[in-house]
């Protein structure tokens, strides 16, 4: 897969104003790896604040931290991840492109029988998080953000969201963003075999190209802070 090497101006301007983000961004990362707002601070490993380019005009936003995402420290990099990432491929971008974080930003998990498993974050947990998620999405101020699954889907668009009736739909509704939607999360994608995972997957391909069109789309809409 090839990339686009040479800038825009309209990049290379926006790339300029990105240092600050980083740094904005690290100071929040690092006063959230001490955060102990919830228990999940009790189970974890690594605070999983988020990556990418801290400027980027999509966001995605999961659900929470894996096993390996907790040892890590980093969104999406089991095998959840690979399948975003060739998703995202698929639709010519790469992770530096993006920004990827978590409703939560440690991992929700409780034992059976004795093995460690992982768990949707419970509703106090995704509230203790979302002042840690607000500010993120406040330094990038991203164009468009695509929820992955649900759980994102509530949180971030509307409480009954229903993945299966809603996913690929915009909402201009965000305080965050000034377009939102849902697609299928690739760990839901990896539960499916033969022809309903294809069918799944190229669902996640057309709902990550559909917000890379909205991203074009947007840049040239009137800006409504200037008027
Ligand atoms: N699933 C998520 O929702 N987020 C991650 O970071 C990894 C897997």
């Amino acid at each position: 897969m090839r990339y686009k090497t040479r800038k825009s101006t309209r990049e290379e301007f926006l790339d300029n104003l990105a240092p600050d983000n980083q740094a904005q961004l690290f100071t929040l990362s690092s006063a959230a790896s001490g955060c102990t707002a919830c228990g999940l601070s009790k189970t974890r490993n690594k605070v999983v604040f988020g990556e990418g380019k801290p400027n980027a005009p999509l966001v995605f936003v999961g659900e929470g931290p894996g096993q390996n995402e907790d040892a890590s420290g980093r969104p999406f990099v089991g095998r959840a991840g690979e399948l975003l990432d060739q998703c995202l491929a698929e639709c010519r971008m790469n992770r530096s492109h993006v920004y990827i974080c978590n409703i939560v930003k440690c991992r929700a998990c409780l034992m059976e029988f004795g093995r460690v498993k992982n768990r949707q974050p419970a509703p106090e947990e995704i509230d203790s998080c979302s002042d840690w998620l607000a500010k993120q999405l406040g330094i990038i101020q991203p164009m468009v953000i695509v929820c992955l699954g649900a759980p994102a889907a509530n949180t971030l668009i509307h409480a009954n969201f229903k993945i299966t009736q809603e996913r690929g739909k915009w909402f201009d509704t965000s305080p965050h963003c000034r377009y939102i939607s849902a697609a299928l999360h690739p760990a839901y994608i990896l539960r499916q075999d033969g022809p309903a995972y294809l069918h799944a997957r190229q669902m996640l391909v057309d709902d990550i190209e559909a917000a890379r069109k909205k991203v074009i789309a947007a840049r040239k809409e009137p800006n409504p802070a200037l008027f």
